[in-house]
Order: C-alpha cells, then sequence, then structure tokens
C-alpha cells in the first residue's frame, strides 16, 4: 500500500447522540495510528456534534443535494455540510442508488457541487449479483464511474472511490482479495484516462463490503487497495479501530 491508508466508516442511518463516545473512543485510538487516515461519515444529524468531539480523525456526509440552496423540503447541500463541520461526502452509495433512484447524472452532478463547496469526494461504485453472473462486472463498474465522475484537476487529493459490490454489502460475504485486486486495477487504469498520470495514480481506491477485522488484512493487502470504507464493523471502536490497526500493520510491513 503506497499511499496512506484511508479507513473510513459509514454510519449509515445508525447513531444517536449516545454514539458520540464511539467516536472518541475511534479519534483517542486514531492518534496512536498516525500512519492510517481515519474518518467516519455518521447521519447528517450527528456530523457537527462529531466534528466538535474529535480532534484527529476527519468528519464526512454520507449524500448531498446537487443545488446550492433552495426549495428542496428534507435536503441538505454541500456548502452546509462543510458549514456544519464536513470535510468530504460519500457519493453515489449502491443504497441511495437503489433506494432513491439516484442515476449517474444526479450523482455527477453532486459531485460538481461538493466539489464546489470545498469538500472531499468519495465516490462509491459496484456491481449486483446478477451483473457479476452474467460476466459484466467489470465493464458496468467502468461505465458507472464514466458517468459519474466529474472533471477535476485535483483528483489525487480530493477524489477516493469505493469499490463496494452491492452482493457484498451487509452480507458478511466480502469479495475474495483476487477479484478486488482486478476491479481496482481496472479502476486504477480508468483514472489515469480520465486524470492523467499523476492525478489518476494518486487517487486512493477503497473496498467496501463486509470488511470486518478478521479479513481486513487479507483485503488491504491486494494490489491498489488504497483503504477500506466499512459499514457494520464502523459501529463500534473496537472492531473498527481492529480494520484500522490491520492497515497499520501492512503499512509498517
Ligand atoms: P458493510 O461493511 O456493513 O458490509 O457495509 C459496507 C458499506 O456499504 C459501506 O459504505
Amino acid at each position: 500500500m503506497p499511499q496512506r491508508p484511508y479507513i473510513v466508516g459509514n454510519w449509515k442511518m445508525h447513531g444517536t447522540r449516545a454514539m458520540l463516545s464511539e467516536a472518541r473512543a475511534i479519534d483517542r485510538a486514531a492518534q496512536r495510528h498516525m500512519k492510517v487516515e481515519v474518518a467516519l461519515a455518521p447521519p447528517y444529524t450527528l456530523v457537527h456534534a462529531v466534528h466538535r468531539e474529535v480532534e484527529q480523525i476527519g468528519v464526512g456526509a454520507q449524500d448531498c443535494h446537487p443545488a446550492e440552496g433552495g426549495a428542496h423540503t428534507g435536503d441538505i447541500s454541500a456548502a452546509m455540510l462543510a458549514d456544519a463541520g464536513a470535510k468530504f461526502v460519500i457519493l453515489g452509495h449502491s443504497e441511495r442508488r437503489v433506494d432513491h433512484g439516484e442515476s449517474n447524472e444526479l450523482v455527477h452532478a453532486k459531485a460538481k457541487a461538493a466539489l464546489d463547496a470545498g469538500l472531499r469526494v468519495i465516490m462509491c461504485c459496484g456491481e449486483s449479483d446478477k451483473v457479476r453472473t452474467s460476466g459484466k462486472a467489470e465493464k458496468f463498474v467502468m461505465d458507472q464511474l464514466r458517468a459519474s465522475l466529474p472533471a477535476m484537476d485535483d483528483a489525487g487529493e480530493r477524489l477516493s472511490i469505493a469499490y463496494e459490490p452491492i452482493w457484498a454489502i451487509g452480507t458478511g460475504k466480502a469479495a475474495t482479495s483476487e477479484d478486488v485486486a482486478q476491479m481496482h486495477g481496472a479502476i486504477r487504469k480508468l483514472l489515469i484516462d480520465m486524470f492523467g498520470e499523476e492525478q489518476g495514480s494518486e487517487v486512493r481506491i477503497l473496498y467496501g463490503g463486509s470488511v470486518k477485522p478478521d479479513n481486513a488484512r487479507e483485503l488491504l493487502g491486494a494490489a491498489e487497495v488504497g483503504g477500506a470504507l466499512v459499514g457494520g464493523a464502523s459501529l463500534t471502536a473496537d472492531s473498527f479501530m481492529g480494520i484500522a490497526l490491520a492497515a497499520a500493520d501492512l503499512q509498517e510491513g
């Protein structure tokens, strides 16, 4: 793993203020492992509170609206997230693409808005079980990314990709390290094609889908894996930092 590994917790629709103690525990542990970049994306309602409670870890959100503001009841703009202390936003997660019918075009517009507001972007991609079985997973993911990613000249600094095969999310059935290495290699080629050698080779490509402390070392050790986007196992400091520790170990060789 040549770059500093990026271990991001996606709390999804979990967490009330009672969870702030976990965020503090994660932050304290992260201060002991500075070779790993640790971040949390809590639900909107906790973004500002987590931001105030932590010193070391990055804080982000799980979605934003593409408009700067306006008559959009129930929505949140990228500028509002930045104002609440968010430094990044996760976009194009399969749960949003499926539950809210988000198209590549909408995700593209959201990414532009997030970058304009000064946020970093974690762009998600990943195929369904049906697509994988049909043998078209790689083409599907490349098409999804090409259509979802906006042009930018500082991709290395402000963009990460999260490859999250849908069949591996919340199922306990992670992809094999061979499958991950193959897909991440294809994503790297696409990034270099879209953003040039210098920027494209700096973008960290995270794997997501049933990452746990006991499989983290193998998944994080696969070629072109620059970190992990973690759902269920990010909800407690113990399991989340188990994953960050595996990344730190690999970093130290
Ligand atoms: P799980 O780690 O719970 O499988 O979730 C992965 C995910 O969707 C992170 O965004």
